[in-house]
C-alpha cells in the first residue's frame, strides 16, 4: 500500500491504472477509522481494481464551535488498517496542499436538502463537505465512491451534487455498520464516558420499536413522540427526531417508505442514527 500526501503524488500513482482504464474505487475519510470505514473499502474493493481512501479533516465543514482541533488524527494506526483490508492507495493531503495554493472564491450549496436535519443545527457543514468532495473526486477521479448510509443526509447531498454536475461516478451508499448492542458505530463514540456508552444504544432500540409500531398502525405522529419521550427519559438531549421519504422530503404519514432520523446528545456527545422503514400495504 503506498501513501501520498500530495496531488501530483497521487497522479502519478494513479496514472498508469487510468490508462489501462482501471476501475477507480474511492472512499472518503477523516480519519480515526473504525469497521464502518472498513467495511466501505471492503465494498470498494469487491467492484474496483485500486482502492484510494482519503484521509483529510476538512476545516470547512466544521463550525466555530465543533471539534477540528480536537478531532483524532490517527494516520499510522489508520494506515495499519487500511493494509489489512486492501487498500491500494491512502492520499493523506495537509490543509496546505488542499485548500493553500490560492484564495478559494467557489462555494457550493447544494440547496434546501442542506438545510433540513443536521443542516439546520450546522450551517454551512454540507457546503464544506461539498467542496472538498468535489476537490477529491477531481484530485482522484474514481469510477466509483463509497459513503455510509450513517450520514443519510451526505449520502443524499453528495447524490445530488453529482446528479447535478454530472459528475462520471457512481455513488454507493453502503448499510450502517452496528455494534453488537445495535450502536451505530462512529468515530464519536469514542467521545463516549462508560456508562453513555452503556445507554447509547437505546438510540437503535426505540428505532426499531418503532419499525414495529408502525408496522403495527400506530401513526407516524405518536410513534416519533413516543421515541422523544423514551429518549429523552434516557438521559439523551434530543436535537431532531424526524420522518422523511428517502429522498428526504418531509411525510407526516406511513403510506410509503420512511426514513426515521435522529440526532440527540448525550453528554457531550451528539449522536446521530437513522432507520429505512419499509412500506408494505
Ligand atoms: O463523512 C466524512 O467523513 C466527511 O464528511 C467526508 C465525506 C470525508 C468529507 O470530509
Amino acid at each position: 500500500m503506498k501513501t501520498e500526501t500530495t496531488i501530483q503524488g497521487l497522479s502519478a500513482s494513479l496514472n498508469p491504472a487510468r490508462a489501462s482504464r482501471k476501475m477507480i474505487g474511492f472512499v472518503p475519510t477523516m480519519g480515526n477509522l473504525h469497521e464502518g470505514h472498513l467495511n466501505l473499502v471492503r465494498e470498494a474493493r469487491k467492484l474496483c481494481d485500486v482502492v484510494v481512501v482519503s484521509i483529510f479533516v476538512n476545516p470547512i465543514q466544521f463550525g466555530p464551535n465543533e471539534d477540528f482541533d480536537n478531532y483524532p488524527r490517527t494516520l499510522e494506526h489508520d494506515s495499519h488498517l487500511l493494509a489489512e483490508v486492501g487498500c491500494d492507495i491512502v492520499f493523506a493531503p495537509s490543509v496546505e496542499q488542499m485548500y493553500g495554493n490560492h484564495p478559494r472564491l467557489t462555494n457550493i450549496s447544494v440547496g434546501e436538502i442542506t438545510n433540513d436535519l443536521c443542516g439546520l443545527q450546522r450551517p454551512g457543514h454540507f457546503d464544506g463537505v461539498a467542496v472538498v468532495v468535489t476537490k477529491l473526486f477531481n484530485i482522484v477521479q474514481p469510477n466509483y465512491a463509497f459513503f455510509g448510509q450513517k450520514d443519510f443526509q451526505q449520502l443524499a447531498v453528495i447524490k445530488q451534487l453529482v446528479r447535478d454536475l454530472n459528475m462520471p461516478i457512481d455513488v454507493i451508499g453502503v448499510p450502517i455498520t452496528r455494534a453488537e448492542d445495535g450502536l451505530a458505530l462512529s468515530s464519536r463514540n469514542g467521545y463516549l464516558s462508560e456508562q453513555e456508552r452503556k445507554t447509547a444504544p437505546t438510540i437503535y432500540q426505540t428505532l426499531k420499536t418503532a419499525e414495529t409500531d408502525l408496522h403495527n398502525g400506530q401513526a407516524l405522529s405518536d410513534v416519533l413522540e413516543k421515541i422523544r419521550v423514551n429518549l429523552t427519559d434516557a438521559g439523551f438531549v434530543v436535537d431532531y427526531i424526524e420522518a422523511r421519504s428517502p429522498s428526504l422530503q418531509k411525510i407526516d404519514q406511513f403510506d410509503q417508505d420512511v426514513v426515521l432520523f435522529i440526532a440527540a446528545k448525550l453528554g457531550k456527545t451528539r449522536l446521530i442514527d437513522n432507520l429505512q422503514v419499509k412500506y408494505s400495504s
